[in-house]
């Protein structure tokens, strides 16, 4: 995995091919940067989503420019103020790092219109309107590049503050008044905004090394709008992979992927599931990989008063399942506006870590094994192993339909202890001792 990463980046920058050999054989055979890249990033299983800009200093989430319903340019103001002192970008790195994630994906701009690096399109940026002065982004890309995680970018298409943004469902401004009535005359020049995005997302591309992938959102603001609104998608993803082949595109759209994007995004929800109501009619885009991405608490952007955090066991279990389901889970963190990860998020960082370090052989590089949907929990494959995350305790033992190929052992993964199987004729049993760990109870299965 490591040789894969060195190797990809080197390709990534060269642009060129790939040369791979299948085993036993002399055969060399050719693969792009991008299907090299698409594979490897299947194969991460975990990142960590990083959600942060000026509205981190108001502590109400990243769309309280919006729900506060305030005037645009007053809000802009805090980043006058926006001077996270104690952010220091390897302290992060290394804590993202030892939770065992393999790649980060931070908001490079919001729908605020605040771009969290140094751009030459727009001076509301961490250099040009604000005290601090640091590309954040730049740091966090060096001290990635450094500790060998990907770094990956969160870009919003929509903009609240310029006035070439086309109006959509969500970028209202509010006029000053006690009602705080909305005022929606903004008419907007897509050929000047897209003029924009492009020049930055080449910004983009071209300062800060290797990008694992460019992370859209912000589409369905136009959701709603009477004709079909033309973002010139090709275009861009054209432009992306120009710039970087092995740079991958993901659009959080909620719906298929279209041509030119590398992987499909579920929010909140896991592949094929919409508990939180935003992926109805989300089918899942066979062949390419999958991510799904969810909150440690309940928002994105820092929130001061959301103090109710997932807990270790639920991260951990979150991201089995996601890999049940064949996608990475990008778990979400606001950082707060000091410069410093919430105690509570830093806590289960170290949680999931430790977990990580004894049980990510059965996760990374793995995928769903093709076994009926069980109730005791999820079956993942890697090579000639499969691994049974058992979720239920109360499960004593576990029935599987005929593997295909010739089962060997059977045993805990935790102290190898062999366990009794009974082979049958359309299948196995397995028996289970008492199973105590409340997190996750692993049954390796070795087959010829
Ligand atoms: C939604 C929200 C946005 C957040 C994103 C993360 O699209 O609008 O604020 O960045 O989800 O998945």
């Amino acid at each position: 995995m490591k040789h894969l990463t060195v190797l990809s980046t080197l390709v990534m920058l060269l642009g060129g091919l790939i040369p791979t050999w299948a085993s036993g054989e002399q055969q060399q055979t050719t693969i792009t940067p991008n299907a090299y890249a698409r594979k490897a990033f299947a194969e991460e299983k975990f990142g960590i989503f990083l959600h942060w800009g000026i509205y981190s200093m108001y502590g109400q989430g990243e769309w309280y420019q919006h729900t506060g319903k305030l005037d645009r340019e007053e809000y802009g103001k805090a980043s006058w103020g926006f001077y996270p002192s104690r952010f220091d970008a390897n302290e992060w790195v290394k804590a993202f790092k030892d939770a065992g994630a393999k790649y980060i994906t931070l908001t490079s701009r919001h729908h605020d219109g605040f771009s969290m690096f140094d751009t030459h399109y727009s001076d509301f940026n961490i250099i040009e309107a604000t005290p601090f002065k640091r590309d954040i982004l730049g740091e966090l890309a060096a001290a990635c590049h450094k500790h060998g995680l990907k770094i990956h970018l969160y870009y919003s298409l929509m903009d609240w503050k310029r006035p070439d943004y086309p109006l959509g469902r969500t970028n209202i401004a509010w006029q000053d008044n006690k009602e705080r009535t909305p005022v929606r005359t903004q008419q907007g020049d897509y050929d000047s905004y897209f003029t924009f995005m492009k020049n930055q997302i080449t910004e983009l591309l071209t300062r800060y090394g290797s990008i694992g992938a460019i992370w859209f959102d912000g589409e369905w603001d136009h959701h709603n709008d009477a004709t079909p609104f033309d973002w010139r998608f090709k275009e861009l993803y054209a432009l992306i992979h120009k710039l970087q082949p092995g740079c991958l595109v993901g659009n959080n759209h909620h719906h298929e992927a279209i041509e030119g994007e590398d992987f499909q995004i579920f929010e909140r929800d896991l592949p094929g599931e919409n508990k939180a109501g935003l992926s109805a009619g989300q089918k899942v885009t066979e062949n390419i990989p999958l991510e799904m991405c969810q909150t440690m608490n309940g928002m994105w952007g820092f929130k001061i008063a959301d103090r109710n955090y997932k807990s270790v066991r639920e991260c951990v279990r979150l991201i089995i399942e996601a890999a049940g389901k064949n996608a990475n889970l990008l778990l979400n963190i606001g950082p707060q506006p000091d410069g410093e990860l919430p105690a509570l998020a830093l806590d289960r960082l170290k949680g999931i870590g430790k977990w990580m370090s004894h049980y990510g052989e059965t996760i990374y590089g793995t995928t769903a094994a093709d076994l009926p949907k069980a109730e005791w929990g999820i079956a993942l494959r890697k090579d000639k192993k499969i691994y049974l995350h058992i979720l239920d305790n109360s499960t004593s033992q576990i029935t599987l339909p005929a593997l295909k190929e010739t089962v060997k052992s059977v045993y805990l993964y935790d102290n190898q202890t062999p366990l009794k199987y009974k082979k049958e004729k359309n299948g196995m049993t397995i028996y289970l001792p008492a199973l105590t760990d409340a997190t996750d109870n692993i049954v390796s299965i070795e087959t010829k």
